[in-house]
């Protein structure tokens, strides 16, 4: 039996740090494995300019608990970008390249695109200066069914995004559905993040009894087990295309309980790369792990593979319920059940 493994040390290509005392929590977390995460910028004055990612990628490194450790910023796109200054701030490794948030489709996203192709001028860009464009890909409209918005979204903006800029390297950023998974994997030039959640929930684990489950209510929404299955063989074993990205997703408890309007999203960096060993381990494929994990997104992303190795232990735990710290109280995801492995 396996009872330890070394695997190059992982980066979270998808985390949200928030802001203030919350954003210190979470760099708390996510520093303590990852050498590098892509921090999403849809904070609450979203970052649209060079100017908000320094300052916010130098607050979060100041609070990271690893020396090494570095907050990538990819830019909140909106139609009334600065083009010069997001040119500027690509070609001087301020962004990492662009988050596209259809408008309204997850937490604030109120100042997302509207009409996407008002910004092909955004994509052609990054197209030329070989940046990535990061991709919340659902699209959310009266007529359209909460699990089909990725669906939607694939075929009326997706498919022809890919088609007409040709060379852009685009990430689907947390793949929810069979549906997304074949897309990335028959399409050149993209690649997907896949959650721990999305590995591990369906929709039952949401709706149930009429009654929300608030601390699995997330952005894309969880589906059928089918989709859960092809998630699973698309990060364990096709594993060239998929990369490690937790959607790590924190809301105070109080705002998940007692809210009309349900706040989207999971906070899992206290046990994240626990979580994936787990899931990777009843897949039998623990050998894979360090691909996903380590090397596939560096690559994906043009970056170098990771120097220092990190050792994951056969240790049964239990997920604390709650992290806590000062005013902020947050629910964590996978609370009271136990985890075989332990960094
Ligand atoms: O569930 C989600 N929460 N999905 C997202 O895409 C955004 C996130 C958040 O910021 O809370
Ligand atoms: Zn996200």
């Amino acid at each position: 039996m396996t009872t330890s493994i070394k695997i190059i040390q992982p980066d979270d290509w998808h985390v949200h740090f928030r802001e203030d005392e919350m954003l210190k929590v979470v760099t708390k977390y996510s520093s303590r494995v990852n050498r590098r995460c892509i921090a999403m910028p849809n904070t609450s004055n979203p970052i649209t300019s060079s100017d908000q990612a320094s300052a916010y990628k130098k607050l979060i490194e100041s609070n990271s608990y690893n020396e090494n450790f570095e907050a990538l910023i990819p830019c909140y796109l909106t139609d009334s970008l600065n083009l010069n200054d997001f040119t500027f701030a690509l070609q001087n490794n301020i962004f990492v390249g662009g988050k596209l948030y259809p408008n309204n489709a997850t937490t604030n996203s109120q100042h997302g695109v509207n009409d996407i192709k008002k910004i092909y001028n955004i994509f052609e860009i990054l197209e030329k200066e070989n940046r990535v464009l990061l991709i919340h890909g659902e699209l959310n409209r009266d007529d359209i069914d909460i699990f089909d918005r990725e669906k939607y979204f694939i075929d009326e903006e997706l498919f022809q995004i890919r088609n007409t800029f040709k060379d852009l390297k685009i990430v689907l950023e947390h793949v929810s559905s069979s549906y997304g998974v074949d897309f990335v994997n028959v399409n050149k030039n993209i690649g997907g993040t896949i959650t721990p959640h999305h590995m591990l929930l369906t929709k039952d684990d949401v709706f149930k009894n009429e009654k929300i489950n608030p601390h699995h209510y997330c952005m894309p929404v969880v589906k059928n087990e089918e989709d859960l299955l092809s998630l699973r063989k698309a990060a364990c074993f096709d594993n060239d295309k998929f990369f490690l990205g937790t959607d790590s997703a924190p809301h105070l408890t109080k705002d998940k309980i007692q809210h009309e309007s349900l706040k989207a999203g999971i906070f899992s960096s206290p046990c994240s790369l626990e979580l994936y060993a787990n899931i990777f381990e009843e897949e039998h494929a623990l050998h894979n792990l360090e691909k996903f994990s380590s090397i596939n997104g560096p690559q994906f992303y043009g970056l170098d593979i990771n120097s220092q190795v990190l050792t994951l232990n056969k240790i049964e735990t239990e997920v604390p319920e709650y992290t806590e710290e000062g005013n902020i109280k947050i629910k964590n995801f996978f609370a009271g059940k136990k985890i075989n492995w332990k960094v």
